[in-house]
Parts: C-alpha cells; structure tokens; sequence
C-alpha cells in the first residue's frame, strides 16, 4: 500500500452533485487494479477527522480519475478543490475484479453512483479480449448520470433505466436485467436493495454473479473492522473485512 500526498489537475462536475477528480498520482496509476478502490483525505482539516474509500474510475497516462457523488462534509470539502490542490491518498486498496477477459461476454450492472468502479473494468476486459461488455445503468433521474458516454466511447454497450422515466427506460436497472437476461458473468455495484435483486435473478437464473460492496470504512486496510459484511461458512457464517476480503465478492459467498 502506498501512502502519498498528491496533486489535483483539474476536478470538474459530471452531472448533478456529481464530479470527477482527477489527481497527479503516477506511482499508484501504475499499480492499481479495476475494483481496487483508494482512501481520500483532505489535509489540514480534523473535520472529518478520517479519509473515506473511493473506487478507481480510471487511469489517464499517470494519472487516476475518481468520480463522485457529493453527499456529506468529506465530499463537500472534496468539490472544493481546484487545480493544484492537496489530498492525502493511500492505497491501491480491495481485491479487485475478477480477471474475466477469456468471456465473451461481461454484464455489468450499476445503481446509483456504483457505476464508477466500473469504467477502468471495462477497458481492461475489452482490452484483454472480452468481445463484448454490457452496462446496464441504473439513477433516480437524468440529472444523475454521470459518465455515460465515456462507457460508450470504450466501447461498452449501455442500457440505462431511470426512477422517473427522465432517461432510458422507466423503471428499476434490474426489471431490464430480468427482462434482457443478458449473458454472464454479471459484476455489480449499487445501493443493497438493488444488490439484493441482482443476486436473486442472478442466483434464479444460475448465472455467475459477483459484487462490489459499498460498505462504510474508516481505515481501508483492515484494522478497525468497521467495514464488516457476513459471508457464509462450513458452519454457519462468520464476519469477513470488506477492505481486505472484498470489497469484490461471489454473491453465493455472501450471507442472504
Ligand atoms: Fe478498517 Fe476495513 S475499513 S478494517
């Protein structure tokens, strides 16, 4: 794990309440993996006093880009920062995602603001010989997609549903999952209910399913225990740490 203070080049808004940062980070560009994911802080300030977890949106040349949903003080402070601005990152962090390029097919499906783990996924599997990735996307509405037509310019072919009907299709992302049953393996990300439905049409419909947890952390590499999730055991069930274990698990490993 790397430990650095890094620069801001530039931070700009994607979509409503909604940016991209991109930071000055070449020692962890080189060694960062789709679905690893990077704990922020904001020097000189106690409030909050600890970092939060953001997932890897891309690598530009030495570069990574995070794209986030500005919710709280921590993201508040974050859309503050212009060109030339400091953050305190350390990391890369997580298991990361699974290692599929040998598919023909990858199924990505995203609520909220889960799609952004997903963009430097996608480019590695194109890249590595997956002929075709698929992103179903689902927001509350139009105002709240962000990044779609980066997906669309890697190549990935993007379905996106909205709460409101204001973009896509009206509806939940997984009614187009159940209704296009688009082959596997699928990978997910996104608020737990629709994590939820997404591993019961998975597990209905026997195909291979893993997700990306979005669970709360307070020091991303394992010594708080803040961030656990239960998986299933030989004997029941047992606590396993989402920022060392996961946060990528197989939804039959985890506790229904
Ligand atoms: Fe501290 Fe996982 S965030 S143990």
């Amino acid at each position: 794990m790397l430990q650095l203070t890094v620069r801001v080049i530039e931070n700009v808004p994607l979509a409503e309440r909604t940016w991209r940062i991109r930071l000055d980070a070449e020692p962890i560009a080189r060694c960062i993996r789709p679905g690893q994911f990077l704990m922020l802080k904001v020097p000189g300030t106690t409030d909050p006093l600890l970092g939060r977890p953001f997932a890897l949106y891309d690598i530009v040349g030495d570069a990574i880009d995070i794209v986030y949903l500005v919710v709280g003080k921590m993201t508040t402070l974050l859309a503050s920062l212009r060109q030339g601005g400091i953050l305190e990152v350390w990391g890369p962090l997580g298991n990361g995602f699974p290692d599929f390029g040998n598919r023909e097919h990858v199924t990505l499906i995203a609520g909220g603001i889960g799609q952004t783990p997903f963009l430097a996924y996608a480019r590695a599997l194109l890249k590595a010989g997956t002929k075709r990735v698929a992103l179903y996307y689902g927001i509350r509405t139009a105002n709240l997609a962000a990044g779609v037509s980066d997906f669309e310019e890697a190549g990935v072919a993007v379905t996106l549903a909205s709460d409101d009907g204001t973009l896509g299709e009206k509806g939940f992302v997984t009614d187009l999952v159940n209704r296009d049953r688009p082959s596997g393996p699928w990978i997910a990300c996104g608020p737990e209910p629709m994590l939820h439905a997404v591993r019961r049409l998975a597990s209905e419909q026997s195909v291979e399913c893993f997700v990306s947890l979005e669970t709360p952390m307070a020091c991303g590499f394992g010594i708080c225990f803040s961030c656990v999730t239960r998986v299933k055991t030989a004997d029941g069930w047992d606590y396993k740490r989402t920022c060392i274990d996961g946060p990528v698990f197989n939804s039959l490993e985890l506790l229904d």
